[in-house]
């Protein structure tokens, strides 16, 4: 079954086409890698997928209907989470605060009742602390709940913003270059974890990757984007080896 399917997106910035005609589809279940050079427009078709960018046109389908245009937090709730190209923590909270804060939209409590402090607001947000312990725990992050973020390194700060994401629940996750950034060490850890917590949260992945040992240890299944353009998809083992692609990708860093 598929899960997210893009319909002949394009997305147009004044005269800039950044994305064109493009359209794919994500099996429930998969690790699927969206990869091609710098500006080729992977974090703009994120963009699209997430709504934070309205496509010029095209359709964007998630379990079938049409979420085309709809507002961040509307997507967010339907079962989708993300992480940006840069890592967004509150650098100044501890790691269960920055969880906790992925997790704010699923309190059911009316904004009265927190003003008003009446007892259920504090069930309700020591239940959410707790949920948010048990997440951190199920990422193996347990140990480091009352750290600071940014007394983390590096690429435990992806591990907690990717905890976050999963705190509003998803069932499609979207990376955006998890690994930049991290030193070999780090990368393997994280193409791991990735797949562990796909399996754990019965996930579907989508990520986008720069570094090509990354996607091919990782990913069942590669789009490739040039220009705005899918180039190339399919297994990773083959699409390395198609010829457009080694000029656009490949070329860039075996020249
Ligand atoms: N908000 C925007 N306004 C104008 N141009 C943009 C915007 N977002 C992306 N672009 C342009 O679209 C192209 C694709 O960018 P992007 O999707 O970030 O590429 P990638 O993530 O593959 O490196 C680039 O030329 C970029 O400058
Ligand atoms: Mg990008």
């Amino acid at each position: 079954m598929s899960i997210l399917k893009c319909d002949n997106l394009i997305m147009q910035f004044g005269g800039l086409t950044a994305v064109n005609h493009f359209s794919f589809e994500i099996k429930a279940g998969a690790i699927k890698g969206l990869i091609g050079p710098n500006g080729a427009g992977k974090t703009t078709v994120f963009n699209m997928i997430t709504g934070n960018y309205k496509p010029t046109s095209g359709r964007v389908l998630f379990f079938n209907e049409e979420i085309t245009g709809l507002k961040p937090h509307k997507i967010v709730s339907r079962g989708m989470a993300r992480t940006f190209q840069n890592i967004r923590l509150f650098t100044n909270l501890s790691v269960l605060e920055n969880v906790m804060v992925g997790f704010h939209h699923k309190i059911k409590y009316k904004l009265y009742e927190t003003v008003l402090r009446l007892p259920r607001f504090g069930a309700e947000e020591e239940k959410m602390r707790q949920m948010c312990i048990s997440l951190l725990d199920r990422v193996g992050l347990k140990d480091k709940i009352n750290l600071k973020a940014n007394e983390l390194p590096y690429g435990e700060q992806r591990k907690v913003e990717i905890a976050r994401a999963l705190a509003t629940g998803p069932k499609l996750l979207l990376l955006d270059e998890p690994a930049a950034g991290m030193n070999p060490q780090e990368t393997t850890d994280l193409m791991y974890f990735i797949s562990e917590i796909r399996d754990k949260f019965d996930l579907t992945v989508l990520l986008i990757e720069h570094d090509m040992k990354f996607v091919m240890g990782l990913c069942e299944n590669v789009t490739v984007l040039d220009h705005g353009e899918k180039i190339a998809e399919g297994k990773p083992a083959d699409v390395q080896k198609d010829k457009r692609v080694i000029t656009a990708y490949l070329g860039e860093s075996y020249a």
